[in-house]
């Protein structure tokens, strides 16, 4: 989704700037722009592409100057088009401006602004607020930091929405003010410069002492330092944090793409999900995060799990781990969903919000709903300083790295493994036994070797992959918990190949997928070996009389009669069920990685498709 980043010192901007936004590039974007001060006055460039296209289009037309803003956009309102693509002038064009989020009262405020005469060159909700701005700067008597923060805190005022923004002004050198609601800023603090962007992997190369603003402040940035005050005009309260985050995390190493070093990390990634997490003693998890005791959490009667995408389909798989292991009636909802209904829930309703990013405007959104009818709202989230992270009651941090590729691989498995640990939990203060309970850690003990087993299956699973890349509709059967296994198969291939791709319960089959089933329709099955496994098998006859290809994802000792069955087998290791999930999943984002690669889709920017959507 859109990236903003901001430069001001003693270098020249553009170089860092454009090295900014090559690092936001994963989060998805179709045009770029950057903008900076130079001898008083404000050069922009744009350009609808990638940032390369931007690069070759500044080459022609150098751009100078030490304090730059700089922009990746990711349309909403209007149109990919250079005129749309970010930063937006004031109508004096002496004021730039950047903006992550969406100024939902926007046409109002433009009709208002065109009948004072001002003219509009974007259909963009993000013009609006720079004519605002720069309209409130333009009356004041002062042309000083301090006149402009007090036009940017009246324009704000009108706005209702979301925002991220970096503003510069001609007459103002050496400075960028940036405001935050709902859109993430944070502000690097350099040597003599200082760096405010969207994402901290923009500006990681640069320094490691960062801020997070908070919603409702405002920033001022020089090269000497800075301020913070709240849209109210108080000072307010920051703390610099180090970010662990290296160089290294953010760069994709000798793999080809994100996503295929993201794949490879699941061993380290589910590692460090179980890490400290498991005790023996007890034979139960031990989770302080969420901050609860074990009679609060004896208490719950009902667990709402929510997220939306890949990490709705981990919740669902929790649903079942929570309902089996722990007996509790769990239900799952889609975070855009879950604000717009009025579930039932009593006060011992314990909700969790999944979000690998926590910037997730919809899990957001949940998470406030949640918050604010009371109940208990725990994050399981990747980015520890997201604004999910710091807004829930407590929760447990995936801990998996950063994930740069847009399809989602590492969360899944982390947030899996996390569903399980607190399945766990929550039965040993239940009905489960202390040897169930040292069972199912003994078995999360087993799994990164397990993972490790199905990463060799890398070139196999790729030649299969290849033999299929032609097809153009794939269809995903799993039961229990492989349903949701199916659902993540078919949106990882359609996400990265364009595959027309449908998840279902095998069973669904005969009650209408059937008909979609011919010769060139593929269907993937995924049939560990559990107590359903013949159910599968007469599932895949199924599909077989009736000319369908099938590739059987199974469990090792089950080879032989997926084979008889099958066109193509898989074979992963056996596992309980709870934790199928994990190695078959492992298994589905290979095949939806190769087949992308056979088609020659850019695996790590899917078009459309924006990392972390924070737009509802
Ligand atoms: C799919 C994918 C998306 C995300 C969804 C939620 O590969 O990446 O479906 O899972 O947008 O994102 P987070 O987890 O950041 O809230």
């Amino acid at each position: 989704m859109c990236g903003i980043i901001g430069y001001v010192g003693r270098s020249q901007a553009l170089p860092i700037l454009l090295e900014g936004l090559k690092r936001l590039e994963y989060r998805g974007y179709d045009s770029a722009g950057v903008a900076t001060i130079e001898e008083g006055c404000i050069t922009v460039r744009k350009e609808v592409g990638r940032i390369e296209d931007l690069r070759r289009a500044i080459g022609q037309h150098p751009v100078g100057g030490t304090t730059g803003i700089s922009h990746t956009r990711w349309a909403t309102h209007g149109k990919v088009t250079q005129e749309n693509a970010h930063p937006h002038f004031d109508r004096s064009g002496k004021m730039a401006l950047v903006h992550n989020g969406v100024i939902e009262n926007y046409a109002s405020l433009r009709t208002q602004l065109e009948e004072e005469g001002h003219q509009f060159v974007s259909q963009t909700d993000t013009e609006v607020l720079s004519h605002l701005i720069g309209r409130a700067f333009d009356r004041s008597a002062e042309r000083t930091t301090s006149a402009m923060v007090t036009a940017i805190r009246e324009a704000l005022q009108l706005v209702s929405g979301t925002y991220g923004i970096a503003v510069i002004h001609a007459e103002l050198p050496g400075v960028i003010i940036g405001a935050r609601r709902g859109s993430p800023l944070v502000l690097g603090i350099g040597k003599g410069e200082h760096f405010l962007a969207s994402d901290v992997s923009a500006i990681v190369g640069h320094t490691r002492d960062v801020v997070y603003l908070n919603d409702y402040e405002i920033v001022v940035l020089n090269g000497e330092g800075f301020t913070i005050t709240t849209l109210e005009g108080n000072g307010a309260d920051y703390n610099v944090t180090k970010v662990e985050m290296t160089d290294e995390d953010v760069g994709k190493g000798d793999y080809p793409h994100y996503m295929l070093k993201e794949i490879h990390e699941q061993v380290r990634s589910v590692t460090d999900a179980l890490r400290g997490r498991l005790s023996h003693e007890e034979a139960t998890a031990k989770l302080g995060g969420l901050n609860m005791t074990n009679a609060a959490l004896r208490s719950v009667e009902r667990v709402i799990l929510t997220g939306c995408g890949t990490a709705f389909h981990a919740a669902m798989i929790g649903e079942y781990a929570i309902e089996t292991l722990a007996q509790i009636p769990t239900e799952c909802e889609f975070a855009s969903e879950f604000r717009y209904r009025n579930l039932p829930m009593t006060k011992d309703t314990l909700v969790f919000v999944l979000s690998q990013s926590g910037e997730t405007a919809d899990t957001l959104a949940a998470l406030r709903e949640s918050k604010r009818k009371g109940h208990r709202t725990l994050g399981i989230c990747n980015n520890v300083a997201s604004t999910i992270a710091r807004e829930s009651d407590g929760g447990v941090y995936m801990h998996a790295g950063p994930e740069i590729g847009v399809a989602a691989t590492k969360s899944f498995t982390s947030q899996v493994t996390i569903l399980t640990l607190i399945a766990l939990l929550l039965g040993r203060i239940r009905n489960l036994s202390s040897s169930d309970g040292s069972r199912i850690i003994a078995e999360l003990e087993a799994l990164p070797a397990k993972i490790e087993q199905v990463l060799t299956l890398e070139a196999e699973i790729a030649a299969v992959a290849r033999r299929y890349a032609q097809a153009k509709v794939m269809l995903f059967m799993g039961r229990q918990y492989n349903y949701p296994v199916a659902l993540e198969g078919a949106l990882k291939l359609k996400e990265i190949s364009y595959i027309a791709a449908s998840g279902y319960a095998s069973a669904e089959l005969k009650h209408g997928v059937i008909a979609l089933v011919n010769e060139e329709t593929p269907s993937i099955f995924i049939a560990p070996n559990d107590a359903l496994f013949h159910k599968n098998l007469s599932n895949i006859e199924e599909v077989k009389a009736r000319g369908g290809p099938v590739i059987g994802i199974g469990t090792q000792g089950k080879g032989a009669e997926l084979s008889l069955v099958c066109d193509d087998v898989i074979l992963i290791p056996d596992a309980p069920e709870y934790l199928t999930p994990i190695l078959a999943s492992i298994a589905l984002q290979f095949f939806a990685y190769y087949i992308a690669v056979e088609l020659e889709c850019d695996v790590d920017k899917p078009r459309n498709l924006a990392k972390s959507v924070t737009v509802e």
